[in-house]
C-alpha cells in the first residue's frame, strides 16, 4: 500500500468501510460493557492513531471512537470511566490528532468527566508500558493497531500483553505481500519473526503465489491464538491493482467475535467478509452486495449432515467459528433444507435449542411440497 507523505491525506473507500466496521464494534462494545457490575476503567487505545480527520474534515477513527464514546458515556456507571490512549509517532500527525480532539471535546467543555483522552508521541511500542501494569489486569482493554499495513511493527509481545487482560481484544491491519516480499531478507524476516512470535511464517517461501496470501493470514490468527485470543477472525479488503489489507480481529470472548461478525456483514451484506474498492474493475454490484450469499454456507452445512445428524446448535457454533458466516446463517440455511424437503427436524420448522436435523432418507422428488429452490 502507497503510504501518504502528508500529514493529513484522502480518505479511500476502503478506509470508509474499516472505519464503518469499527463504529458498528464499538458501539456494540461501549452498550455491553458500560453499566455492567464489577466492570473497572475500560481503555480504547490506538498505536497508529493518524491525524484524526482526513482530506475534506472527514474524521480518522479516533475521532469516530470519540464520537460513539461521548454519545454513549451516559451509560457508564458513576464509577466507570473510560481510557482513550492515542499514540501517533508522526509529529505533525499528533499536532493535527490535538486539535482533532480538542475539537471533539469542545462542546463538552474541552473534556468530559467520563474520558480521559491521552495523546502521545511515540512509537506504537509505547503501548506495552501500559499493558504491562500488573494492577490493571482486570481491565478490558480493546487496541485498534491500524499500521500503514504492518503488521510487522506490532510485536507478538503486544498482542500477547492485550491478551492477558481481562477483555481484551485487537484488531490489526495486516498487509501479508509486505511481508512474503521481504522473507528472504534475514533482518527483515526477524521483524517479521517478532510479529509472529515464531518462525513458521517463513515457510510462505515454500508456497505457490496463488496461497501466500492465505497462508500468511492463518499463521497470523494462529499466532493470535497462541498470544491467548480464544477466537480470531479477519476481513478482507481488495484495493485498486488487486493489492489487499486484511483487518484481523482476536477477542477472548465468543460475545466479541459474535459482534464482529455483525460489523462485517454490516459492511459486506453479500458475503460477510470481503470489500471491494468500487475503483477495482470486476466489483460485485452494488444489488447483490444487499442480500447475504450463503451458497457456501449451504454446501458446506449439506457436506455436514451427509455425515450424519447434527444438531442445530452444533451447525451454528460451527458457522460462527469455522467460517465468515454468523450463527443466523446457519439457521436460515437449515430452514431453507427443510422447506426444499432435503432434510428433517425433530424442532420442526422453529428449530429450537436441541433440534437434531438429519438428511431425508427418502427421495424428496417423490415427496409433495414445493421441489427443491434455487440456489441462495
Ligand atoms: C493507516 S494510518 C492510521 C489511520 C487511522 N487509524 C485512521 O483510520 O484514521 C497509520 C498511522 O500510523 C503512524 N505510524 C506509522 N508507524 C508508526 C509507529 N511505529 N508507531 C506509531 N505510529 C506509527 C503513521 O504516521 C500514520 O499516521
Amino acid at each position: 500500500m502507497a503510504v501518504p507523505e502528508k500529514a493529513v491525506w484522502k480518505l479511500s473507500p476502503h478506509t470508509e468501510a474499516k472505519h464503518a466496521m469499527l463504529r458498528s464494534y464499538l458501539e456494540t462494545w461501549l452498550a455491553k460493557l458500560a453499566g455492567t457490575r464489577g466492570i473497572p476503567p475500560l481503555t480504547y487505545a490506538e498505536g497508529f492513531a493518524g491525524p484524526g480527520v482526513y482530506e475534506g474534515e472527514k474524521p480518522g477513527s479516533p475521532v469516530i471512537a470519540l464520537d460513539v464514546f461521548l454519545k454513549q458515556a451516559h451509560r457508564l456507571r458513576r464509577d466507570q470511566h473510560l481510557n482513550v490512549l492515542l499514540i501517533e509517532e508522526d509529529a505533525r500527525r499528533v499536532e493535527e490528532l490535538r486539535r482533532q480532539v480538542a475539537a471533539k471535546l469542545a462542546p463538552h467543555g474541552g473534556s468530559h468527566p467520563k474520558l480521559n483522552v491521552t495523546i502521545q508521541h511515540a512509537d506504537a511500542s509505547a503501548l506495552l508500558s501500559d499493558l504491562t501494569e500488573e494492577s490493571r489486569r482486570d481491565e478490558p482493554f480493546f487496541a485498534f493497531l491500524d499500521g500503514w499495513g504492518g503488521p510487522d511493527h506490532i510485536p507478538f509481545e503486544t498482542a500477547r500483553h492485550v491478551a492477558q487482560r481481562r477483555g481484551g481484544e485487537v484488531l490489526v491491519t495486516f498487509e501479508a505481500s509486505h511481508l512474503w516480499r521481504f522473507v528472504d531478507d534475514e533482518e527483515r524476516a526477524e521483524v517479521g519473526d517478532r510479529c509472529f512470535g515464531s518462525q513458521e511464517w517463513r515457510d510462505v517461501k515454500n508456497q505457490p503465489s496463488n496461497k501466500k496470501q492465505k497462508f500468511l493470514i492463518d499463521a497470523y490468527q494462529k499466532s493470535l491464538k497462541r498470544a491467548g485470543f480464544e477466537y480470531v477472525t479477519s476481513f478482507e479488503m481488495i484495493l485498486p491493482k488487486k493489492s489487499r489489507l486484511h483487518l484481523v480481529f482476536g477477542t477472548k470472548h465468543i460475545e466479541g467475535l459474535r459482534v464482529m461478525k455483525k460489523a462485517m456483514w454490516k459492511v459486506d451484506p453479500h458475503q460477510g467478509g470481503v470489500f471491494h474498492d468500487p475503483r477495482f474493475p470486476g466489483q460485485l454490484s452494488l444489488d447483490l452486495e444487499a442480500q447475504a450469499d450463503l451458497s457456501h454456507l449451504r454446501k458446506v452445512i449439506l457436506d455436514k449432515l451427509e455425515e450424519g445428524p447434527i444438531s442445530i446448535d452444533s451447525l451454528r457454533e460451527f458457522a460462527l467459528h469455522e467460517t465468515v458466516y454468523r450463527e443466523k446463517h446457519a439457521r436460515e440455511v437449515a430452514q431453507k433444507l427443510l422447506r426444499e424437503k432435503l432434510i428433517t427436524s425433530t424442532g420442526g420448522a422453529n428449530m429450537g435449542s436441541g433440534s437434531i436435523l438429519e438428511m431425508r432418507s427418502d427421495d424428496p422428488a417423490s415427496s409433495a411440497g414445493p421441489q427443491q429452490e434455487a440456489l441462495f
